[in-house]
This record gives structure tokens, C-alpha cells and sequence, in this order.
């Protein structure tokens, strides 16, 4: 395939990684030089997880091969080398996201575990049947489920923000929905199965109105959004490291200190303690109150080198790079009969869901395959919002920035195929 060679970003913080070109950027990823039915491979299917850059599976096997050690818990070498290397990649999730302290970030095996920890912990010892919790019509199942179960375990009611036809939040929905029973709000930034971008500083400036604390489901959001949760003001932000190029089974929690210091521990057993005895525990600081038991240590250094090479990069080139394969991507797959965009948002990133007329989105990704076109089909553990536009699913193609636009020319070759072989 012909490498797209123009140079994408200006200098950053490390301007030789900075300067180079795409074609050069795709080099950094194995797998992305691999074959699929004797095709190059298209990877997009971006959204369900990111391709791995060599120096992100170079510090997982670094560790493996040279620091391999418990975290916290030794006073030989290893040990301390593997936790001084642990709390460096802490540090850098603090960076990468603008918190106030490395207290605040509290390692998770992704976004569906810090949902869970947030429902159980904040919310379940808040809720009476009198309270409720918001979230919208486009959550992601593991920003749906966690809420209905702490709903189901306090008999507080889970409120629902529509979308329009675009699949936008209902704003004006959401402004009378908010009231005195509200305990939290807990929202998309960015829909996996759409691409909207959902308001988020006007969610949370107007929640924040009402005393109301917001969490964001950053899980697609992180790698195409710059995320700064001070400027945000957001009070929880959960995001996996595997939808950051980093390695899968580990992810972050974003808490306002002073929430998480009033939280009670989600799980308990080792380096969440500060003393056990048969008659009382006394818990250890924070972070660590909420990370019992011997944690994915490999994944959370990965996830450092994983956030130093977006870093390099800079999502602002990151997001303007993807926006221009939404769009030439949006331009090229509406000339196709049949085809209905599912989600057509003014703000919106990366993904682009749709439907072609008679034909089921799993026979679009099959005959996709066999061109070497990764992408995904289904309700993208977002059943709700299929429903909402009266699907079973969709098929969905989401981009990266080592996408090109030769591979999106791909894409609509497969799907003009798909078309003709399903013409009546
Ligand atoms: N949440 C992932 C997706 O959207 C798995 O595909």
C-alpha cells in the first residue's frame, strides 16, 4: 500500500519523534505491516482497541526481562526498581490528563472497572430510593449497567438524557432531568458507537450548579480529545489504557482528592492496608486504598510508554489528522447507495457508524475481511442507542492517527463491493 508521507505535526516536547512523517509513525507498529488474506492490513477498528507501538511492547518486556519485582513491597533492587518505574507511569497519567497529584490517579483494569469503583464506592453508600443518577442515551453498556446495579441495591431511580437524530445530548433535557435527588452524573465523552462529543464543560458547569458531581467515560475520548481535567472540572475520569495504544488490563480512575480520600475502599486485601488486625484494619493512603492486591505492573509501565509516544506526537496533531479521515471518509462512503451514516453530530470524532439497506452489518465486516479491512459490527456494547435509531447495530469503522487515506480509499473499494454483491 502507498504510505501517506506528508509530515503531520510541528515540534513538541520531543521533536525528533515529532517531525516524522506518518509513513515513519507506522513503522513504530508491528502489526500494522501484516497481511490479512494475502492484503495489507486496514486496521479500523480502532474504537474496540488501538494497534501497540514498538516501544510500548519494549517496556513491557523490559520489565519482564529486567526489573521483574513486586511493587511496594521489597527492600531489594528489583523491587524498588519496579516500583520506582510503577510510580513514574502514575506520574505520567497524572501529566497526561492535568491532575493535581499522583494521589488522584488510581490504577484499574480499565474504564469498566473505575465505573464500578465510582458506583460501589461513591455512589451506593449516597443513594436512598429518593436520589438518582443521570447518565444519557449513548453510555456505553459499562456506563449503563454499574448505575442500574447501584440503582437496583438502593432503589434510586438511573435517569436517561435522550439524543436527537444526530446523536446529540439533549441539553435542554438534561437541565430539567437535574434536580435535588441527584447524587451524580455520569456521562460519555465521546460515543463509541457515534462519534459525538458530548458538551462536557456545560454538563459539568451546570451540574456543578447544582452541587452535583460529574464522572466522564473517557474510554474513547483520551486518545482523540485533549483531556485536562483541571480545566474541565470534572470529578471522576475513567479511561483504559488499551484505546491509548498502551497494553490491554489496565486503565486509570481520575478522582478529586477529596472525594476519594471520603470513599470507602472498593476491594480489600494486600497494599490497600496500613495495619490489619482480627479486630480492625486501618487503610492505606490514597492512592493505594483502592488497589488491593498485586497489580497489572508490566500494563501500568506500558501504559507510560504509551502515553510518552501520543505525548511526542500531540493530540491536537493527532485530533486534526483523524478529522480529516472522518471527513474524507464521511464524503466517500455517502456516495453509496443504501448507506445511511448512523450518528451525524456537529461535534464529533473518529467514528463512523452505518448501516447499508438489506444487508446485516456482520456480512459488511465479513466481506470487509476478506479485503484485509478491519472494522467492527454489531450494537458496540451500546444496545441502548441501537434501539434509540431502531437497530440491531451497525457496522463501524474508527480511525487512529496511523490511518490514511489510502487506507480509507480501501474501505469504500470493500463497501462499493458489498454493495454490488447484495444488489437485488
Ligand atoms: N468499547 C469497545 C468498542 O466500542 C469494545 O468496540
Amino acid at each position: 500500500m502507498k504510505m501517506d508521507t506528508e509530515v503531520l505535526s510541528q515540534p513538541t516536547s520531543h521533536p525528533a519523534i515529532a517531525q516524522r512523517s506518518l509513513a515513519d509513525r507506522r513503522k513504530d507498529f508491528p502489526i500494522l505491516q501484516s497481511t490479512i488474506a494475502g492484503k495489507p492490513l486496514v486496521y479500523l477498528d480502532n474504537a474496540a482497541t488501538t494497534q501497540k507501538p514498538q516501544s510500548v511492547i519494549d517496556a513491557e518486556v523490559a520489565f519482564y526481562s529486567r526489573s521483574n519485582a513486586n511493587v511496594h513491597r521489597g527492600v531489594h533492587t528489583l523491587s524498588q526498581r519496579a516500583t520506582d518505574d510503577y510510580e513514574a507511569a502514575r506520574d505520567k497519567v497524572r501529566r497526561f490528563i492535568n491532575a493535581a497529584s499522583s494521589k488522584e490517579i488510581v490504577y484499574v483494569r480499565g474504564t469498566t472497572e473505575a465505573i464500578n469503583l465510582v458506583a460501589q464506592s461513591y455512589a451506593r453508600p449516597l443513594l436512598t430510593k429518593d436520589d438518582n443518577i443521570i447518565i444519557s442515551a449513548m453510555e456505553h453498556h459499562s456506563n449503563i449497567v454499574p448505575w442500574q446495579m447501584v440503582c437496583a441495591q438502593t432503589g434510586a431511580e438511573l435517569r436517561v438524557v435522550p439524543v436527537n437524530d444526530a446523536g446529540e445530548f439533549e441539553f435542554d433535557v438534561f437541565a430539567k432531568l437535574i434536580g435535588p435527588g441527584t447524587k451524580l452524573v455520569a456521562v460519555t465523552h465521546l460515543s463509541n458507537a457515534l462519534g459525538s462529543i458530548s458538551p462536557v464543560k456545560r454538563i459539568i458547569d451546570l451540574a456543578h450548579s447544582h452541587g452535583v458531581p460529574v464522572l466522564l467515560d473517557g474510554a474513547q475520548a483520551v486518545s482523540h480529545i485533549e483531556v485536562d481535567v483541571a480545566a474541565l472540572g470534572c470529578d471522576f475520569y475513567a479511561f483504559s489504557g488499551h484505546k491509548i495504544f498502551g497494553p490491554t488490563g489496565i486503565g486509570a480512575l481520575y478522582g478529586k482528592e477529596a472525594l476519594l480520600e471520603a470513599m470507602p475502599p472498593y476491594q480489600g486485601g494486600g497494599d490497600m492496608i496500613r495495619s490489619v488486625t482480627f479486630g480492625k484494619t486501618e487503610y492505606n493512603d490514597l492512592p493505594y486504598k483502592f488497589e488491593a492486591g498485586t497489580p497489572n505492573i508490566a500494563g501500568a509501565i506500558g501504559l507510560g510508554a504509551a502515553l510518552d509516544y501520543v505525548s511526542a506526537i500531540g493530540i491536537d496533531v493527532i485530533a486534526q489528522h483523524e478529522d480529516d479521515l472522518l471527513e474524507y471518509a464521511t464524503g466517500l462512503v455517502s456516495k453509496i447507495p443504501g448507506l445511511r451514516i448512523i450518528g451525524t453530530a456537529q461535534q464529533k470524532a473518529s467514528i463512523l457508524s452505518f448501516t447499508m439497506e438489506g444487508i446485516h452489518p456482520h456480512d459488511i465486516g465479513t466481506i470487509l475481511d476478506h479485503d484485509g479491512v478491519a472494522i467492527r459490527a454489531g450494537h458496540h456494547c451500546a444496545m441502548p442507542v441501537m434501539q434509540r435509531f431502531g437497530l440491531a447495530g451497525t457496522a463501524r469503522a474508527s480511525f487512529a492517527f496511523y490511518n490514511t487515506r489510502q487506507e480509507v480509499d480501501a474501505l469504500v473499494a470493500s463497501l462499493h463491493k458489498v454493495q454490488e454483491m447484495f444488489q437485488p
